[in-house]
């Protein structure tokens, strides 16, 4: 059981920076998720921490012990890939405990952590079967087992259930959970997806170009992103974002939407534009609210808009409209029928809306 340790990490691939001065710090039992889009560096950095990828500059301390010029196999750690690896000619029982044999490890040592391996995993029907007569869910349960009978200080996970089905990913989702829940340990895992990111993290790790963007609990990145790429890529449909105009007019500050659109700047933002004549402005779909125009507060921004496109999904409807040129998505909660064409109110609720500086794409807070 250990913390791990990243400091200054970075990794070069000739001129490609894979990983850039990565600084982390990873409490025992935290399940960490690396997320960010393909090539971002997320399994270069999963590999550096296995001693499976040489390191370019930086230190990995693994419980407190630097872990640079250490085997892969004595850095006590297990990896589980998206490719579950597994020996097509041994049963389940013979694949979870090979890794034990070939390390010598006593025979009655072996059948216990099996044992242990296959409750936990509730593999108790399937011990003598092949993997070829396994489903996916299956093999990548028995990829977990033969990652959980070598007893780990930390488990490292590179995108496991990427070749599973939409319906299987969750469930095996909700079980990985549940497994960090027993085994009471550290956990790195990589990932493309953010929902599986938001599900399973103690902390989420956004990565883009071998930078970490924003480290945060899974609230907190989604609450308050750091920037235009967290705030579209955490969280589905990605948050509107729109290029506005800002309009400082006797005292009076507006943010000019389209063409037809002026809203009254919220007071408490008003500092944040001096000197600023545009400005990006998030809205998440869920906060862009169809109402009936009796409801509107007097904080809250309010405008009317010819819908392009509805498209319902049972407990919502998405709604698609243009706003100075951009395709904007709202949420439509118990949602009535609706037509293209058809003007609809919306509201939004002004402590919920992010805005972004134009060239550095930070928020502005
Ligand atoms: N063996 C390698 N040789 C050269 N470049 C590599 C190698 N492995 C990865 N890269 C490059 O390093 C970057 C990060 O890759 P990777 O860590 O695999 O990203 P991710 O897992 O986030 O998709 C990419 O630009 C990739 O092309
Ligand atoms: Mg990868």
């Amino acid at each position: 059981m250990a913390n791990v340790d990243l400091k200054n990490l970075t990794k070069k691939y000739g001129e490609v920076i894979a990983v850039q001065n990565m600084d982390l710090s990873i409490p025992h039992n935290e399940f960490l998720v690396l997320v960010g889009p393909s090539g971002c560096g997320k399994s270069t950095t999963l590999r550096m921490i296995a001693g499976l990828e040489e390191i370019t500059s930086g230190e990995i301390y693994i419980g407190d012990q630097l872990v640079n010029e250490k085997d892969p196999k004595d850095r006590n750690v297990s990896m589980v890939f998206q490719n579950y690896a597994l020996y097509p000619h041994m049963t389940v029982e013979e694949n979870l405990g090979f890794s034990l044999k070939i390390a010598k490890v006593d025979k009655n040592e072996i059948e216990t952590r099996v044992k242990e391996a296959v409750q936990i995993l509730g593999l108790e029907e399937l011990q003598k079967r092949k993997p070829s007569q396994l489903s996916g869910g299956q093999r990548q349960r028995v990829a977990m087992g033969r990652a959980i009978v070598r007893r780990p200080d930390a488990f490292l996970f590179d995108e496991p259930l990427s070749n599973l089905d939409a319906k299987l990913r969750t469930q095996m989702r909700t079980e990985i959970k549940k497994l960090h829940q027993k085994l009471k340990t550290t956990i790195i895992y990589v990932t493309h997806d953010q929902v599986e990111a938001m599900t399973l993290a103690d902390r989420i790790i956004i990565m883009k170009d071998g930078y970490i963007e924003q480290i945060g609990s899974p609230i907190e990145v989604f609450n308050k992103p750091v920037n235009v790429f967290v705030a579209t890529f955490i969280g589905s449909p990605p948050m509107n974002i729109l290029t506005c105009d800002i309009i400082s007019k006797d005292q009076k500050v507006k943010i000019k939407i389209d063409n037809e659109i002026y809203l009254d700047c919220p007071e408490n933002f008003k500092d944040l534009f001096n000197n600023k004549s545009k400005v990006y402005l998030g809205i998440r779909a869920e906060d862009l609210k169809p109402v009936e125009k009796n409801t509107i507060d007097n904080n809250d921004w309010f405008f009317s808009k010819e819908i392009d496109l509805a498209e319902p999904l049972g407990t919502e409807t998405q709604l698609f409209f243009h706003l100075n040129g951009k395709e904007i998505i709202s949420r439509m909660y118990n949602p009535y029928p609706v037509s293209i064409g058809d003007k609809i109110n919306f509201q939004i609720d002004t402590s919920k809306i992010h805005f972004f500086d134009i060239d550095t794409e930070k928020t502005l807070f």
